[in-house]
């Protein structure tokens, strides 16, 4: 067996790691950290929880140990994620660790003052942790340089390569040096993803723990049949039957989130919700006091799906299936970290059949029924046709270009106008076969390896920094 001192770490890194209780490598830092530590590109897939942020974290702090003080405006690593609370876990991890020691972490996120951020950036930095949107931000009033880079992170890799972010990335790729090791890393990595990312890499090297798509070994999976309308009722009394426990409940929409958020503080529960249209401040308060158990019950949307790594959940509830399977494998990954166990049950209604056999296809497994009956495909075609023409309706009375309103926590339908990627819940039995691989042009620049190609539109930006 491996241990963290035969990786070849600095000594304050290991005395670090023993301080924070860590003894063996988890098995995507056992191999992933040799190659990374050699100076290799990497393409590192393992499961939800299971240790990605130090894989890439130790190489970095090992490596920037001793290089001396940054120059003004620099930073030596740029670790880019989709989100802010992402952002700011990795940091205080990355911290945790760099404590004691002259490496310093910065970390640049939207829905924070930007004035206070080019302030501490003027100082240059070790390691740059950043939301996409912010960072452009920055770069653009010549605030930070990334000339200095030396080495890149994509955490949650295939989101950042998928249309919501892949525009935006391109966009800091040019900033960045040619000469650079890249570390790209996922729990999943849809083949088409998987493909592009590899031709941003130089010689990568492909550290594969799980086969892409897999679950963390032991989340007790399981689907309740159930109308859209009798959901909250049934969440209701799953909560009840585990009055001591942190759950996480996953809505489509921000207004179905708060809408639930709301009805299940009516019924005595405490509970949270975070989601885009929530401030900064509410946002972070919000998780704090669901970290710290303050807060029984958080109701998020997906923003919550990638990273968070809050030990204490112990359930994860999809109240409504998302539209992306591989969110599936992230959403439920918030429970069952660090090989500690943890249960999540699909709320599926009839308009939700073909998400959750999109998700079947990609975990290759069946979930276990735990209530209700498989709906019949004659109920959820009729379901997903009202959905539809329900969704056209809206769009026909909205402004242009604006995102179709959710109408509440009772309707499966109102998701975004624009959607990444993944299979439509409009999309039957299609959608449970894998997509055709498909490039986008924003693609043939990114990272600034590529080799070069066509360009045509540029993607929507899902934005969240
Ligand atoms: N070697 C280790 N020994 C014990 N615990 C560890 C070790 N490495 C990481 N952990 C802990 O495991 C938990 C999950 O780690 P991390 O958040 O890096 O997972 P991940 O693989 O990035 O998951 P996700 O795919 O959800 O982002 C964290 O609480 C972290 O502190
Ligand atoms: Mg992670």
């Amino acid at each position: 067996m491996t241990d963290f001192s035969m990786l070849g770490l600095a000594p304050a890194l290991l005395e670090a790691l023993a301080r924070t209780g860590k003894d063996q490598p988890t098995p995507i830092q056992a191999r992933a950290i040799p190659p990374l530590m050699e100076g290799r590109d990497l393409l590192g897939m393992a499961q939800t929880g299971t240790g990605k942020t130090l894989a890439f974290g130790l190489p970095i702090l090992h490596r920037l140990a001793g290089q001396g003080r940054a120059a003004p405006k620099s930073a030596r690593a740029l670790i880019l994620a989709p989100t802010r609370e992402l952002v700011q876990q990795i940091s205080e991890a990355l911290g945790a660790l760099a404590q004691g020691t002259p490496t310093s972490i910065i970390t640049v996120v939207g829905g924070a003052s930007i004035n206070r951020q080019i302030d501490k950036l003027a100082r240059g930095c070790d390691i740059l942790v950043a939301t996409p949107g912010r960072l452009i931000d920055l770069l653009e009033r010549a605030s930070v340089s990334l000339n200095k880079v030396q080495m890149l992170v994509l955490d949650e890799a295939d989101q950042m390569l998928d249309l919501g972010f892949i525009h935006a990335l391109r966009k800091i790729a040019r900033h960045l040096p040619k000469e650079r090791q890249t570390m790209l890393f996922s729990a999943t990595m849809p083949k088409q993803l998987g493909e592009i990312a590899e031709t941003y890499l130089d010689h990568p090297v492909r550290v594969q723990v799980a086969p892409p798509g897999k679950a963390a070994d032991k989340i007790e999976q399981a689907v309740h049949f159930v109308s859209q309308g009798d959901k909250a009722k049934l969440l209701e009394e799953y909560l009840r039957r585990h009055p001591d426990e942190s759950a996480l409940v996953f809505g489509r929409t921000k207004h179905g989130s708060e809408k639930l958020a709301k009805l299940l503080a009516g019924w005595g529960f405490s509970v949270g919700s975070i989601h885009g249209n929530k401030s900064q401040g509410q946002r972070e308060r919000t998780l704090a006091a669901f970290r710290a158990g303050e807060t029984r019950v958080l109701v998020a949307t997906d923003v919550a799906a990638r990273g968070l790594d809050i030990p204490l959940v112990a359930h994860v509830y999809n109240y409504e299936l998302p539209n992306v399977p591989e969110n599936y494998i992230h959403r439920i990954g918030r429970t069952a970290r660090a090989g500690r166990e943890g249960r999540a049950v699909a709320f599926c209604s009839p308009a939700e059949m073909a998400d959750l056999k999109a998700i079947e296809a990609l975990t290759k497994q069946r979930i276990e029924v735990i209530g209700g009956e498989p709906w019949s495909d004659a109920m959820s075609d009729a379901a997903r046709a009202k959905a539809k023409a329900e969704t056209a309706q809206n769009r026909g009375q909205r402004p242009s270009g604006a995102r179709p309103s959710a109408r509440g926590a009772t309707k499966p339908g109102g998701q975004a106008a624009v959607k990444a990627r993944g299979p439509s819940s409009e999309g039957g039995a299609k959608a449970a076969k894998p997509a055709k691989p498909r490039v986008h042009p924003a693609y043939a620049e990114a990272m600034g390896k590529s080799k070069g190609g066509a360009r045509r539109r540029p993607a929507p930006r899902r934005s969240d920094g």
